[in-house]
């Protein structure tokens, strides 16, 4: 990779017997958004912990922006911001306040620290609301005043632990967009998630792990071409369910089909449309609805990890 200004390199970390990491390789290229995707876990927060200098790994070595997170920490905590899982939010302070408290925090001086504080609520959406204590603010506002909070330092790499968890679609937006924003910048974004929707809005690059490793790392397109084509089916009668999955799986499988009642869905090699409903007519299988797709990231992710619907 040209110019990675995030890089791991064999990170284990263990919690007693606990193997958080074991082996976590990762760059991440200078402006770019990469999103880490992963069960719960897998491993995201105890690596952007140890990126970001919270935690140090028990093997390996990783660096941000040139500067060794455990022999120069300091170096990489003045050009990182952090969003956390938890809102390191005070409730009783103002949003003004809580932002002004983050800029003394990083030694800005009084003035500056007022002065960014205002910058950021303008350009962020919370000038309105600035006023008002946090407890006041809904979750979305919370967590768009904790992303702010991160900012005021105007990082070169922003670490982003599942910034949108919990939040409503439209608070997401707002979140998604706030990123869009810095990324035009040049800030460089890794950002944990569990929603692949939200990688695949905002990432150039997704990195899966699972049991504290990278088990792909890819653009979202790619990721979503390596499994192919779908076929889905909606059939007339669900009792053709199992006969039809069998028929187009000899045809043109790729993988397990998923049934359920009178909807099939299969991964699909060389296949046309005609052909597919062809195949089906000469078995006298009748189908309401049969469609050609992309795989979702929802069915790379369960396919890369390998786990059950119910357990991610
Ligand atoms: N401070 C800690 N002490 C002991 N075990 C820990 C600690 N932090 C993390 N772990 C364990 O390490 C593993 C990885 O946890 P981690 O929080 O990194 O996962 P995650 O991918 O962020 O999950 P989630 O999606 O739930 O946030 C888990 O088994 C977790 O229980
Ligand atoms: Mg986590």
């Amino acid at each position: 990779m040209e110019d990675p200004i995030v890089v791991a390199e064999g990170l284990h970390k263990r919690y007693g017997d606990t193997r958080a990491l074991r082996g976590l390789d990762l760059e991440v290229a200078k402006g770019s958004v990469c999103g880490v995707l992963g069960p719960n876990g897998a491993g995201k927060s105890t690596a952007v912990r140890i990126l970001a200098t919270l935690a140090d790994p028990t093997e390996g070595r990783a660096s941000v922006a040139g500067f060794d997170v455990v022999r120069q920490a300091g170096e990489v905590r003045r050009r990182i911001g952090l969003a956390g899982q938890s809102a390191a939010v005070d409730e009783y302070l103002t949003g003004r306040e809580n932002l002004r408290m983050f800029g003394r925090f990083h030694h800005l001086g009084r003035r500056r620290a007022r002065q960014r504080a205002d910058e950021l609520l303008e350009r962020f959406g919370l000038a309105d609301a600035a006023d008002k204590p946090a407890s006041g603010y809904s979750g979305g506002m919370r967590r768009r005043l904790d992303l702010i909070a991160s900012l005021v330092v105007d990082p070169e790499v922003l670490f982003l632990d599942e910034p949108t968890t919990g939040l409503d679609p439209r608070s997401r937006g707002e979140i998604w967009q706030a990123v869009r924003d810095l990324v035009a910048q040049g800030t460089t974004v890794l950002l944990t998630t569990q929603y692949l929707d939200e990688a695949d809005q905002l990432a150039d690059d997704i990195a899966v792990i699972d049991h504290g490793r990278v088990i792909a790392r890819d653009t979202p397109d790619r990721l979503k071409a390596q499994i192919g084509t779908r076929l889905d089916v909606v059939l007339a009668d669900p009792a053709d369910a199992v006969r039809a999955a069998g028929l187009l799986t000899v045809r043109a499988g790729r993988g397990e089909p998923d049934l359920s009642g009178e909807r099939l869905s299969l991964p699909v090699g060389e296949i046309t449309l005609p052909e597919a409903v062809r195949e089906l007519d000469a078995a006298g299988i009748a189908a309401v609805d049969v469609s050609l797709r992309r795989p979702t990231l929802d069915e790379v992710f369960l396919k890369l990890t390998d786990r059950p619907k119910e357990t991610v």
